[in-house]
């Protein structure tokens, strides 16, 4: 190969990369965000603030409850929605005194909160977890755990231990039976195994009232595509209708009108088209949606909650130790031109305005502050604020001290996350 050769090749080779070169993804704010920044400019007080959209949080509302109808009562998953303010909102307009709790400490702070709640954990929990519950109590609500109170029960064991709590406390505990829908998380395995812990229960005549099912079918949403979502939805409610079969040939201990809950954000579209094994169903984070629930049976669900930051320095994307390939890297990859520095960061959380921003691989994270690189088509400057999407709204919201509601384009109040300890 003789020099010209060698020159083409390599001409070639920066075609190759050169057309290679990613698009220039940086935009200005949309109208929604510009109008979000514009506000919190004004009126953000200068530090990292969790927004919720009210009137998005009632559209993701108002459809679960029109999907729902009367057919399928909700309970609302503390753990997804985990602030005094927000619960009570949508407990109000959702019409519900459901509520699942994963947490001890929050279903004492539910019982508070709510004096007429039902509430059926979503967990087993330990025995002593379940003892400092009614420790915390006190005297001085009308909350009955008797009657208000449903603890999960997953293994013979735990239910043994339970009866020995309720025989303790000389009062009936309610209790609902975790089943093994295909999740492989625990509880029941199958209906034999259901049977053989109601004759348990039976022989020891423990004050332990059941009160129904408990059998969560998120697997259904991430059936592979060999089995498909159909078929895997049809398995699990047989296998849900057949551990009901077994509970009903025990009529001493099942009630005539059972509990039996299942489903959550992933797959209560589902449940709500029709035949389904259950009479209520549990969803949390739908109504916020954070970004791991985009999926198609939630498309019609909108984000309605931001992480929104201050941009505290502007700067072109340098890279420490890096300078001398500075202006290759930022003129192959235009969404490396700025470098922006944000107050706080390290949040679960990926930036979505103004669009084109990302984190950047080769500088790291920073939870001080963190930055995101973006090309000048961002347009965004100091004080200027970005938002970012919460992957998940459960274990978020007490990072912040406080949510901050928007509606209209106008600030409308504040909520206090719980803050459990
Ligand atoms: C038992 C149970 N039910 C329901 C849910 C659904 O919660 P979400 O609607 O927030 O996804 C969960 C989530 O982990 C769960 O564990």
């Amino acid at each position: 190969m003789n020099r010209r050769h060698l020159l083409g090749l390599g001409a070639l080779g920066l075609l190759g990369i050169w057309a290679a070169r990613p698009s220039d993804s940086g935009r200005p704010y949309d109208d929604y965000f510009g109008a979000l920044n514009q506000l919190l400019k004004q009126q953000g007080g200068g530090i990292p603030q969790l927004v919720v959209d009210m009137q998005r949080l009632d559209a993701n509302a108002e459809l679960l409850a029109q999907r729902l109808g009367t057919k399928l009562p909700l309970r609302l998953v503390a753990k997804s929605l985990a602030s005094d303010g927000l619960l009570d909102y949508l407990a109000k307009k959702l019409g519900t005194r459901r509520f699942m709790a994963f947490h001890q400490p929050q279903v004492n702070q539910l019982a508070r909160l709510f004096e007429d709640a039902d509430l059926l954990l979503g967990k087993p929990l330990p025995l002593s977890a379940a003892l400092g519950f009614y420790q915390q109590l006190g005297n001085t609500t009308t909350f009955e755990p008797s009657r208000q109170v449903t603890w999960l029960i997953d293994t013979p064991q735990r239910l043994q231990q339970y009866a020995e709590l309720a025989t303790a406390l000389k009062q009936p505990l309610q209790i609902a039976l975790e089943i093994d829908l295909g999740l492989a998380r625990g509880g029941f395995s199958d209906p034999q195994a259901l049977g053989q812990a109601l004759t348990a229960l039976r022989t020891s005549k423990a004050p332990l009232t059941v009160r129904g099912l408990m059998g969560y079918d998120a697997q259904v949403a991430h059936s592979p595509p060999w089995i498909g979502r159909d078929r895997a939805l049809a398995d699990s409610n047989a296998r849900y209708r057949a551990f009901v079969a077994t509970a009903q040939t025990f009529a001493d201990l099942w009630p005539a009108d059972p509990l039996l809950n299942g489903a959550g954000s992933l797959t209560y579209a589902l449940h709500a088209r029709g035949d389904t094994p259950l009479n209520e169903v549990s969803v949390g984070s739908a109504l916020l949606k954070p970004s791991e629930f985009d999926s198609d049976l939630l498309a019609e669900h909108l984000p309605a909650l931001w992480i929104a930051t201050p941009v505290l320095k502007a700067q072109t994307g340098e890279l420490p130790y890096l300078r001398t390939l500075q202006t290759a890297l930022q003129t192959w990859d235009r969404n490396r031109q700025q470098a922006y520095y944000l107050y706080g960061g390290r949040w679960q959380a990926d930036p979505v305005a103004p669009a084109g921003l990302s984190y950047d691989s080769l500088y790291g994270r920073s939870a001080n502050q963190e930055r995101v690189n973006g090309s000048s088509a961002t347009a965004l400057r100091v004080d200027d604020w970005v938002f970012l999407r919460p992957q998940l709204s459960e274990g978020l919201l007490d990072d912040f001290a406080e949510l901050r509601l928007v509606r209209n384009n106008r600030l409308v109040g504040r909520w206090l996350p719980q803050n459990m300890g």
